[in-house]
């Protein structure tokens, strides 16, 4: 059956197949040729989108602007101080009014209750640009990155070290459950993921042939490792928790050592940036041959190109 996402929210990787995700990677390939290419698109031409952001952000919002501009589609900034919502009206108000006027809506914010509700009520595609929850469409970013290193997802070793109860190590929890990677969370016991997400996790791996794994050596978590992953210590929001959790995370730091610790030299190292080098990442590694982030980074514009396409294209 081909593949059809037209209409559907972008919520959670929970609510897409292993098929539908390849699809969605393979797409962002497509349109990155197509991009380097210098061809410019009308794939989401005569589209409006809502781009709501009650958190900032660099990546995510530049990546619907210039993925909207670069199909055709009008994009409109709405930040936290510039609508109702929040302030004097509801979500469920806010998504009806919404809908009638844009085609397609990303929401970034704190709960993820929001970016449900506004796709329960707005009739449009919503996108989920982050919350405190999820960060979906950074994965896909995540995964074409290490496709193009690999040249293939499935039996990939992807160990994230850090916060391991946030929206990145969530998320690339169910996106490795998804497409068949060995997924391995080093964190303290305290910052390990909700247990009922564990077992949906570990309940889809056993499909795919993915594996989960947690634990507390982050030296023993590397070995092995085709990709280290991290995230900042104290997402937005939890700012005042840093002092804890430098307390909680420095073993965790990603620095030479740990690198080496894979006993691979064609390992790389990935973060969703920003980064908070000294804390989560070393300079020498960001910086290093094994560093990736900066192509992660341009892989959020033709992931999130190919999501809006994908479910608003014409
Ligand atoms: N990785 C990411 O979502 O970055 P921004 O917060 O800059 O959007
Ligand atoms: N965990 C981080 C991700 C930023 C892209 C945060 O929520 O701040």
């Amino acid at each position: 059956m081909p593949i059809n996402l037209k209409g559907r929210s972008f919520l959670t990787l929970k609510d897409f197949t292993s098929e539908e995700i390849a699809y969605l990677l393979q797409l962002s390939a497509d349109l990155k040729t197509k991009k380097r290419m210098g061809i410019r698109g009308n794939l989401l031409a005569g589209k409006n989108v809502a781009l709501i952001f009650e958190k900032p952000s660099t990546r995510t919002r530049c990546a619907f602007t210039v993925a909207c501009i670069d199909e055709g589609a009008h994009p409109e900034y709405l930040g936290k101080n510039d609508i109702q919502l929040g302030h004097k009206e509801d979500v469920k108000d806010t998504a009806r009014v919404l809908g009638r006027m844009f085609d397609g809506i990303e929401f970034r914010g704190f709960k993820q209750s929001v970016v449900e509700e506004l796709a329960c009520y707005s009739g449009v595609p919503v996108w989920n640009g982050l919350t405190d929850t999820y960060h979906p469409t950074q994965i896909l970013a995540d995964f074409l990155t290490i496709q193009e290193n690999f040249g293939g997802l499935k039996g990939i070793r992807l160990v994230y070290c850090g916060d391991g109860r946030n929206n990145m190590a969530n998320s690339l929890m169910i996106g490795s459950a998804k497409m068949g990677l060995h997924f391995v969370i080093a964190a303290p016991r305290s910052l390990w993921p909700e247990s009922e997400l564990v077992e949906s996790c570990k309940e889809i791996a056993r499909e795919t042939g993915a594996t989960i794994e947690f634990m507390e050596d982050a030296i023993a978590a590397v070995k092995g490792a085709d990709a280290i992953y991290t995230d900042v210590w104290a997402s937005m929001g939890e700012e005042d928790k840093m002092a804890e959790r430098v307390a909680l995370l420095s073993p965790y730091q990603v620095n030479a050592r740990l690198m080496a610790a894979t006993g691979k030299e064609e390992t790389i190292f990935l973060h969703c940036l920003p980064a908070v080098k000294g804390k989560e990442v070393t300079e020498d590694v960001f910086e290093s041959r094994s560093s990736k982030v900066f192509d992660e980074a341009e892989n959020r514009l033709h992931t999130i190109k190919a999501v809006m396409v994908a479910t608003l294209g014409n």
